[in-house]
């Protein structure tokens, strides 16, 4: 990755707290080297002052940000218009510069989207198990919208906080992680979307009980690292396809780069990040 940087160069980059741990730059400069495009993806911490911080990247004219933890709702406010996908999950993940503001965007839902469809994991006309209420399951429940998904069974840890999330009138069947038993008997699309399986907790999948992976016939994980989970491991053991979130994470990369710069990656692009980050997380 060499961005030769020049006084043509476009700034973009990542704006959260904290951003040291990011692989966005490099998979973005990875992308602005192959294609030629002269743009520079740098990391934008922002501890306080998130107005002040939009605001200025506008007026440099920073091409795009990509929005992490804590921000992606707070900086909603700041957009000057947001896309309808965005605005259902209630959450941005990339902003595009317009003369009268950022305008923002989720390209998480796009990420899952495309890996859904890359693997062919059914789901359009059937019904589905999500487990997670976070933000990342509010980005996959979006998805599995625009994908005509039929019906949700979400589990969650807090079945309060799925609610809050949700509300009370949601369509989603909302139900605690031991209430699986309550989804009827059938071969089930899971997507795991919670933080256990995370290093550090790398053993450990967000519902333990065997009786759970009987039910499962394709799952996905959004994790990426470790490369296979706790959750792929018991989904494979009982019989079933697993894919972890790498794609999602490339996926959701490429997208915002697209919309950024008004372009379509080369497929050369994609597969070298692909190789780039398969060798990081073997
Ligand atoms: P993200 O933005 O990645 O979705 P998040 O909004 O913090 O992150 O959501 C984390 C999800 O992981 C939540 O569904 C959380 O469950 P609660 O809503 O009950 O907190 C889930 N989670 C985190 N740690 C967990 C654990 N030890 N067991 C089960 N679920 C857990």
């Amino acid at each position: 990755m060499a961005v030769n940087i020049d006084g043509r160069t476009k700034v973009w980059g990542l704006i959260g707290d904290p951003v040291e741990h990011t692989l966005s730059p490099l998979i973005q400069n990875t992308f602005a080297e192959i294609t030629g495009i002269n743009a520079a993806y740098v990391p934008l911490g922002v501890h306080e002052g998130l107005e002040e911080a939009v605001k200025g990247a506008h007026a440099f004219g920073f091409a795009g940000m990509n929005v992490t933890v804590p921000y992606k709702m707070k900086i909603m406010s700041l957009l000057s218009e947001t896309d309808e996908a965005a605005l259902n999950v209630g959450a941005v993940n990339t902003l595009k510069y317009t003369p009268e503001g950022y305008k923002g965007y989720n390209t998480d839902v796009t990420g899952f989207v495309r890996e859904l469809e890359k693997y062919e994991v059914p789901v359009t006309g059937q019904d589905v198990i999500v487990i997670g209420a976070g933000g990342a399951s509010r980005a996959v429940c979006e998805g599995l919208r625009q994908l005509f998904a039929d019906h949700i069974y979400l589990l969650n840890r807090s079945l309060d906080k799925a609610r809050e999330a949700y509300g009370e009138d949601t369509d989603i069947t909302l139900l605690g992680l031991d209430e699986f038993n309550r989804i009827p008997e059938g071969k089930y699309t899971c997507i795991q979307c919670t933080s256990v399986g995370l290093p550090g907790n790398e053993k450990k999948a967000a519902i333990e009980d065997e009786d759970f992976y009987s039910l499962i016939e394709t799952g996905v994980d959004l994790i990426y690292n470790p490369a296979e989970t706790a959750f792929m491991k018991k989904v494979k053991e009982h019989g079933g396809k697993a894919y972890n979130g790498l794609c999602m994470l490339v996926y959701q990369a490429v997208a915002a780069f697209e919309l950024v710069y008004d372009t379509k990656l080369p497929g050369e692009a994609v597969d070298r990040v692909f190789e780039i980050l398969k060798e990081k997380f073997k």
